[in-house]
């Protein structure tokens, strides 16, 4: 794993968008699992600003992101793939029918779980993917559990992860309880993954994470056995490595 402190979240933001840009240039067709939360969005902002620079082009970029909420409209605010038009889609000069996130509104949810995965498998696979680390170890909704769920599901998110994106909605309840999300199949077959971390919240279970066991208990502990991660981290979410 290669490792990247930085002084601070606008420093790790440049630092992983650098990265990002990196296999954008170097692949232009390149297949992007990308991640929403708080933590990759001064990423995508950066992206954005070197896209309208002329310095990046998305126009060949396929994207598929990990999950969306079980219930809630793409127009939806809190959706995940209204984040990603107004954090990063709307802005770059990607074809928007080479981006891919759940349709949170599928009636049946199993058909379009096993849809996903074929858009994955269909791809070729991913190329580079973005992760961001949940409190409780989570990565996309995979939630802690008694197994490594391998592809696209329906989960029930936990009380922790609903009260940590509860500050985004209304009130609490209107949270969604279900998300579909990627298994860890297709991300530990990306081939290079790009973990982004921010924060003194975040400073244990990073290092539970990457240095503890690795059980499906802490689902981001599979990392420890893909070969290729770089995780780029301000020194507050790295400070217990
Ligand atoms: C969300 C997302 C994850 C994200 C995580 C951390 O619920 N499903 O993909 O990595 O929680 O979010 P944040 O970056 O806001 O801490």
């Amino acid at each position: 794993m290669q490792i990247f402190v930085t002084e601070d979240y606008q420093a790790m933001s440049r630092k992983a968008a650098n990265i990002l840009s990196a296999q954008v240039i170097l692949k232009p067709d390149t297949v992007l699992g990308l991640a929403t939360g708080s933590t990759p969005q001064g990423m995508y902002k950066q992206l954005a600003d070197w896209c309208d620079k002329g310095d990046l082009d998305f126009s060949q970029v396929k994207t598929v992101n990990l999950d969306e909420y079980v219930g809630l409209d793409p127009t939806h605010d809190q959706s995940y793939r209204y984040f990603m038009q107004k954090n990063l889609f709307d802005h770059i000069n990607i074809v928007q029918s080479n981006t891919n996130v759940p349709n949170g509104l599928a009636k049946d949810t199993a058909a379009e779980c096993q849809r996903y995965d074929q858009i994955i498998r269909d791809m070729g696979g991913i190329d580079l993917q973005v992760l961001g680390m949940g409190h409780n170890g989570h990565i996309g909704f995979n939630e802690p559990g008694d197994t490594f769920e391998l592809d696209t599901h329906v989960v029930d998110l936990t009380e922790r992860t609903i009260e940590a994106n509860a500050r985004f909605f209304a009130s609490r309840d209107d949270v969604p309880r279900q998300a579909m999300t990627m298994g860890v199949r297709p991300i530990m077959q990306a081939k290079l993954i790009l973990l982004v971390v921010s924060g003194e919240d975040k400073a244990d279970i990073v290092k539970a994470a990457l240095t503890g066991p690795v059980t499906p208990k802490v689902p981001a502990s599979i990392l420890q056995l893909h070969t290729n991660v770089v995780l780029v981290g301000d020194k507050a979410a790295l400070s217990k490595l």
